[in-house]
């Protein structure tokens, strides 16, 4: 017997809070600190991050919304062409405003199959479950909150039909090179021969255009980044000072590594819980997130080195992003 839904779901929250804590304090306590970018997107963090998007500086959302916008058919076509039914899974959907071309155009050809959103945000599933049935009658959706593996097990649980994995927004790009090949590996042993996977891939480019995109004039990334402490003083109890910190975005031009900071301005000592106590030196850094920048070649590389062909490779007009069609050998 089920126990009542109020009894559960509080056991549920703490467990995903403790994780949430362990990652902190370790990050806090390793040398050099660093925060994992993936706890940016609280309710306040996704809002934020819509700032972003909709920034004249942030170039690669509208680049690849003009892929999914202009080239709808091409990679419609493509996926299709894969053969007969299929899930299509978006890792990380956020408001799947780009996914919804794609959607609307697979509905339109009349082709089988479900939509499976994948996000760590529940904020953005509960919001997804609401809006895309009314947006896009006739859709089939199934939202699924967790991370990404975790929920992709879950998706194989569900169907056997083909299956189909949207990566996209550079998300590839948290990672660095190493990291996205074995993610890319790992995403494979997941995947049978003949499921695909649409990948985006923001571009190298001329480096002040890159950081200007995580610099923006009007501090929004600044908050982005910020926003992270103050959850960790609301849902952890920390006492983080907002102002003792500024935000530090850099992008090495040869590695293609865009990475940002939070510099302590003073020596303090921050608070978190009950029982622990974190110092920063002035001038000491905490490393929040790394947004990677691929060559074609590197993300030809990547396919090939995780076990599948390059199928497509789809740019805007002014190729400053790839979307990539893979086919699992
Ligand atoms: C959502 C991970 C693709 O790295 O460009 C935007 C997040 N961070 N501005 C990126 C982000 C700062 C974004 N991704």
């Amino acid at each position: 017997m089920g126990l009542p839904a109020s009894i559960v779901r509080p056991g549920l929250f703490k467990e995903k809070t403790d994780i949430f804590y362990k990652d902190v304090i370790s990050g806090l306590k390793s040398v050099p600190k660093r925060l994992n970018s993936k706890y940016f997107y609280d309710a306040k963090g996704d809002q934020i991050f819509q700032e972003i998007m909709n920034c004249p500086e942030y170039y690669p959302t509208r680049c690849e919304m003009e892929i999914f916008s202009k080239k709808t058919a091409v990679l419609g076509d493509a996926l299709i062409e894969g053969g007969g039914a299929f899930d299509l899974i978006e890792l990380g959907a956020g408001d799947a405003t780009k996914s919804s071309y794609l959607l609307k155009y697979l509905l339109d050809q009349k082709a089988d199959f479900t939509y499976l959103p994948i996000d760590i945000s529940e904020n953005v599933i509960s919001y997804l479950k609401n809006t895309l049935p009314v947006k896009l009658p006739g859709l089939k959706v199934n939202g699924l909150n967790g991370e990404y593996f975790d929920m992709l097990k879950h998706a194989e649980r569900l169907s056997n039909r083909r299956k189909v994995v949207l990566f996209l927004g550079s998300n590839i790009g948290n990672m660095q090179l190493d990291e996205a090949l074995n993610f890319c590996r790992l995403l494979r042993e997941h995947l049978s021969e003949g499921d695909m996977v649409l990948m985006g891939f923001d571009l190298k480019k001329n480096p002040k255009t890159i950081l200007a995109a995580y610099n923006d004039k009007d501090g929004i990334t600044r908050r982005f980044n910020l926003n992270l402490l103050e959850r960790i003083n609301r849902e952890l109890n920390a006492d983080f000072h907002l102002s003792k910190f500024d935000h530090y975005p850099t992008y090495d031009t040869e590695t293609g590594a865009c990475r940002s900071y939070l510099i302590s301005l003073e020596d303090q000592e921050v608070t978190i819980g009950q029982k622990e106590h974190i110092r920063f030196q002035k001038d000491e850094y905490i490393y929040m997130e790394i947004s990677q920048k691929f060559t074609v070649l590197q993300a030809e590389q990547i396919a090939a080195n995780a076990g599948f062909k390059t199928v497509n490779c789809i740019f805007d007009s002014k190729k400053w992003f790839l979307d990539a069609i893979w086919l699992a050998e």
